[in-house]
């Protein structure tokens, strides 16, 4: 993907997309979830993921919401494989249970991310190693994909360390992990405090396996310190809402909100600054 992301600059490398924004749960640093919402439509998705194809992207992560509330995410992640494409998910795990997980790789599912966030549920988040690690124990069982546990840091999170056991448990499962910094509503994000700053270098020294390692620009913002960078945001990545309009990322929402099914171009998709 690095590579083919680096020789060939006029495609979207990933997408995002969104098949349900409701969510089962409610976390209170999320702003990317309703209570309320449908499904989209299978066929509708179909459209969209064939555009995504199109247009020649080379992965295509699904997200929410809540994804595995939707009733057709097998076949949603079964098209994405039928052209080619890298399939994603982003997931809490709630659902998850043996026969699920087996669904999963059948659909050819390539890569889950699992979000755990503190080993106590707590009033920020109920997605805790309490209640999910049976779930990451049947992973190890039944999944065929590659797994990654994210947790996360920084504003509102109440025990930071708890990052450092999720991280630790995810190494004793042979998983990787990657620990997101908490942003706020337009996407910013904060210099983490010392001890969160600790807990973020022990845990990136654990992710032998995972991206994180990569994540200079990451590293930089922990510390506060600048990055020199474009945004590649609505030309290389591409977030596709469940109205099926584009966006540079689930923060910048409604911008530049382009339908998905417009004749768009991986080129001409590019802001000014891309
Ligand atoms: C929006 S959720 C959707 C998928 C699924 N519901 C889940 O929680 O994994 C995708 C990821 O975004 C993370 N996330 C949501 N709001 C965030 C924020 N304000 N800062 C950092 N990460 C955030 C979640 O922890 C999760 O890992
Ligand atoms: S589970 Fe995911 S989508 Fe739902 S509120 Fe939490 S972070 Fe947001």
């Amino acid at each position: 993907m690095i590579v083919k992301g680096v020789l060939s600059t006029d495609h979207p490398v990933q997408a995002q997309i969104i098949p349900m924004r409701r969510c089962n749960l409610s976390c209170t640093y999320c702003n990317e979830y309703d209570e309320i919402s449908d499904p989209v439509p299978v066929e509708e998705m179909y459209r969209r993921i064939d555009k995504l194809a199109a247009l020649g992207t080379t992965l295509i992560v699904i997200s929410g919401g809540e994804p595995l509330l939707h009733p057709q995410l097998d076949e949603v992640i079964a098209r994405i494989r039928s052209h080619g494409m890298i399939a994603g998910l982003i997931t809490n795990g709630y659902l998850l249970v043996p026969e699920r997980i087996q669904r999963l790789n059948r659909a050819g599912l390539d890569h889950l991310q699992i979000s755990v966030d503190n080993v106590q549920p707590d009033d920020v988040s109920l997605k805790s190693l309490k209640v999910l690690d049976k779930k990451l124990q049947w992973l190890k069982e039944h999944a065929i994909f590659h797994v990654n546990i994210n947790s996360v840091i920084g504003a509102g999170v109440k025990n930071q360390g708890d990052a450092l056991t999720v991280a630790k448990r995810a190494v004793e499962l042979g998983f990787s992990s990657t620990v997101g910094i908490i942003h706020d509503g337009s996407g910013q994000l904060r210099r983490l405090a010392p001890d969160a700053q600790a807990v973020f270098q022990e845990t990136r020294k654990l992710g032998k396996r995972s991206y994180s390692r990569l994540n200079g620009f990451q590293i930089n913002i922990a510390e506060g310190r600048p990055n020199q960078w474009r945004c590649r945001a609505g030309a290389r990545f591409l977030y596709i809402c469940e109205h099926g309009l584009v966006h540079y990322c689930s923060q910048q929402r409604g911008f530049p909100g382009i339908g998905v099914h417009a004749n768009l171009s991986g080129a001409n998709m590019c802001s000014p600054h891309t």
